[in-house]
């Protein structure tokens, strides 16, 4: 199995460019089952959750080609086989995102039904209770989601809770329904409008994405579409907190900083130097580094998906940082591997108060997320001595090329098995 070797004490500096963001990527790959023409998507970032994605869908038979310049056209022109295996959607939740597009132009779906996942139960009650409520049917069979629909109908929808692949499914569903679907509560995260965006120049009606009310005029075929993916939000952050921790001067490019206001205010709250323009952000030290509290939400407030990576912050940072995680109940797995690298981390509920200490000392530890294994890998770029990242096979789900990225910024990291 490949870890990562990290010699920790080099301060990241330079430029660093950001690949498209993997949220994004995802559902958009899914919304090619929505027609028989040709969709070609730019800017589709090299990861395993990709590739597993693009293999998922090359089993229903979509024909799908590839380009050395991370293009990628799909063609649902042939879908013999409108069914997600419990081997796919085991290792990818994400999987998941097939059910609304399989609904809609096919009127059904076969779908495993996740299990529970390292960083919660996390259900798909409210993309199920969605689809029945728009006229489908669903049935369990030996732990696969079944669902047949005739033509799906438009409706009013509030979901129970705010749900990012719930909303996403939904919102491809409509598409192709009858009349007018409105999701009431849906989620507003950037990888929403990006999404919007593609399905609209596919020929979609949508208003509002980006909002917490999206009104969806069905249609009766959608056509072939050209679209860019957004940049990785999440990584655009990792490598600024990454920086931060080693007290570097970094640039990131081909970033978007508008998606990221919460993130960038916690890292200005944290004292370092942040500069924007329309694609890039630089960060500086800016004095001492001091620990900050926070508290995840849907977006615009702060993303679960940076939980981890702030905790490390907060680990080698001034002061006592109290981090609420109010999205996943278990996402705090990243803190007793912290804790062999010398971090003072207690947990009570879905809170950790990390309490800064002077350093941290390098240790072997295990990855057991994406988000997880990338708050081991800052971890370790200021811990003293040598860090092994065990079990990288997280990170590669959704950092594209990470220790080249930051090798390149000056960081001792390489990839050994
Ligand atoms: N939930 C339900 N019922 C549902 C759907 C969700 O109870 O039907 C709960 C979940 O259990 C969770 C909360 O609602 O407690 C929010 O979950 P959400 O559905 O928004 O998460 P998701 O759509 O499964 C996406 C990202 C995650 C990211 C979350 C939150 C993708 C492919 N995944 O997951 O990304 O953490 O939104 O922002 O977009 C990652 O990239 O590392 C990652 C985990």
């Amino acid at each position: 199995m490949e870890k990562l070797a990290i010699d920790g004490g080099a301060p990241l500096n330079g430029e660093v460019a950001i690949s498209g963001a993997k949220n994004a990527a995802l559902p958009i790959l899914c919304a090619g089952l929505l027609t028989a023409e040709a969709l070609h998507i730019g800017n589709v970032p090299h990861l395993r959750d990709v590739t597993t994605m693009l293999s998922l869908l090359g089993q229903m038979g979509m024909s799908i080609s590839v380009n050395e310049k991370l293009g990628v056209e799909l063609r649902a022109a042939n879908i013999h086989h409108p069914e997600a295996p419990y081997e796919m959607v085991k290792t990818m939740r994400a999987s998941v995102l097939v059910l609304g597009p399989l609904a809609a132009r096919f009127g059904e779906a076969r779908v495993s039904l996740p299990g529970g996942c390292a960083i919660g139960l996390r259900p798909v009650d409210q993309h199920l209770k969605g689809l029945q409520a728009m006229g489908a049917t669903i049935t369990m069979d030996h732990g696969y989601m079944i669902v047949r629909a005739p033509r799906l109908k438009g409706v009013r929808i509030c979901m129970d809770l705010v749900t990012v692949t719930g909303t996403e499914n939904l919102m491809m569903a409509a598409t192709l329904a009858e009349g007018e679907t409105v999701i009431e509560n849906a989620a507003r995260e950037p990888e929403i409008t990006d999404l919007a965006a593609c399905l609209t120049a596919m020929g979609a009606n949508i208003q509002g994405a980006g909002s917490d009310k999206i009104t969806i005029q069905g249609v009766a075929k959608l056509h072939g579409a050209h679209h860019r993916v957004m940049p990785d939000r999440i990584e655009t952050g990792t490598f600024l907190v990454a920086a931060a921790v080693t007290r570097g001067n970094v640039r990131v490019t081909g970033a978007r900083p508008t998606t990221l206001d919460a993130v960038l205010d916690k890292l200005r709250e944290a004292g370092v130097k942040i500069e924007s323009g329309d694609d890039w952000i630089s960060i500086a030290p800016n004095g001492k580094l001091q620990s900050v509290n926070l508290r995840t939400a849907p977006y615009p407030a702060f993303p679960t998906d940076m939980q981890a990576q702030f905790v490390a912050l907060n680990s080698v940072a001034d002061g006592t940082g109290v981090v609420n995680e109010t999205i996943f109940e278990n996402r705090f797995m990243h803190v007793q591997e912290l804790r062999r690298l010398g971090a003072d981390i207690e947990v009570e509920g879905n809170t950790a108060i990390v309490k800064g200490v002077p350093h941290l000392d390098g240790a072997t530890v295990m990855a057991t997320d994406l988000r997880a294994s990338a708050s081991l890998v800052i971890a370790g770029l200021v811990a003293r001595g040598t860090t092994i990242v065990d079990r990288i096979y997280h990170l590669d789900r959704g950092y594209e090329a990470i220790e080249e990225k930051l090798s390149r910024l000056g960081a001792r990291i390489r990839r050994v098995s």
